[in-house]
């Protein structure tokens, strides 16, 4: 079990934000198939802040998909504080701050991984946003922006002042911002993070492909929580591994080909009510290596799915490369 403030999860583990992808289609996948807390990618707070932005859908949780946090990004305390209340408003039921995001148009205009230079920054933010809202409020950070002993100190002092103020939980990601997301994760620290602060609700990112990883993390590093992200990319039969690992300690049965085109052409289904019919096409692409991933020919699928342009062919070349060879 994890608790959040007032909420409880059944299960440690959730999907992290995941800045185009993890859209209602991705989240809703994400709960069918066992995980119990997801995240939509991150929206900057200027935009979030805005009445009329937050009307689109992409600024909207589904009602059937709770419960489910929106994450913000941005470097004003105001407008973040803002932000989180329309967030909160329209049904999102945590908010998440962004001082992680590697991208250099964010980090040029110093905001998310660039403000952990900026420990009392984050905490002014920090502060603003939790007294502007009643529901849990957590933090996405990096273990520092580079691997400097200044990098380090100011971690330090960010994680010693979020327990002092009895954060809801912070998933710290095993890597520096300037490694982006390549390179060894650290997870020997985010161990020393919870040792020196058992109170606090630590989540660990970073590499999470197997519920070993998830084993790692919480019973050799004795963190709470763990985030997923890139492993669940057309592959939510991963939330089903890691569920299965709490539940039994087994692991369920690779997916067969049949199952892994039911669940695609789900997935595509959804996609294409969210966007236009070209854009769905080019917006599912992104999908495909994960989705193909246990697939006998899987090179060769991947360049044929690639190349297609329409949805119904696309729905076609699903159905006809996927079907069972009995
Ligand atoms: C394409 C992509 C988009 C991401 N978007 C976000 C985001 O919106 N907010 C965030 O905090 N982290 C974001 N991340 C970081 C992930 O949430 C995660 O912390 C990171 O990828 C490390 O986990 P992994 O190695 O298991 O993927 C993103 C990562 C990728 C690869």
């Amino acid at each position: 079990m994890l608790r959040l403030g007032e909420i409880e999860l059944e299960y440690p583990f959730f999907q992290t934000p995941l800045s185009g992808y993890s859209d209602y289609a991705m989240r809703k996948l994400a709960k069918e198939f066992g995980c119990p807390l997801t995240f939509a990618g991150v929206m900057l707070a200027k935009s979030a802040a805005n009445e009329k932005v937050l009307k689109k859908n992409a600024f909207r949780p589904g009602d059937d998909e709770h419960p489910v946090g929106a994450q913000i990004l941005g470097d004003e305390p105001v407008v973040m504080a803002e932000a989180a209340k329309g967030l909160a408003n329209v049904g999102f039921d945590i908010i998440d701050l962004n001082f992680a995001c590697p991208a250099p148009k964010v980090l040029r205009r110093k905001r998310g991984g660039a403000l952990l230079d900026e420990p009392q920054r984050i905490m002014e933010i920090y502060r603003q946003v939790r007294d502007a809202v009643s529901c849990p409020v957590t933090v996405k950070l990096r273990i520092g922006v580079k691997n400097l002993e200044k990098s380090k100190d100011d971690f330090w002092k960010l994680i010693e002042a979020f327990n002092n103020e009895q954060v809801d939980m912070l998933t710290i990601h095993g890597r520096t911002v300037d490694k982006k997301f390549s390179g060894d994760v650290d997870r020997e620290i985010l161990g020393q993070v919870k040792k020196q602060f058992p109170n606090m609700v630590i989540a660990g990112s970073g590499d999470i492909y197997s519920s070993e990883d998830v084993a790692d993390l919480l019973k050799d590093k004795g963190l709470d929580a763990v985030a997923v992200a890139r492993g669940a990319i057309g592959n939510p039969w991963l939330f089903a591994e890691i569920k299965a690992y709490f539940d039994s300690n087994q692991a369920p049965s690779k997916p067969s080909l049949n199952e892994v085109k039911d669940v695609m052409l789900r997935h595509f289904g959804m996609v294409c009510s969210l966007y236009p019919s070209v854009k769905a096409v080019r917006y599912f692409r992104k999908f495909l290596t994960g989705y193909c991933k246990y697939h006998p020919e899987r090179k060769k699928v991947i360049v044929t799915l690639m190349a297609v342009k329409k949805p119904q062919q696309l729905r076609e070349s699903i159905d006809i490369l996927f079907a069972d060879k009995i």
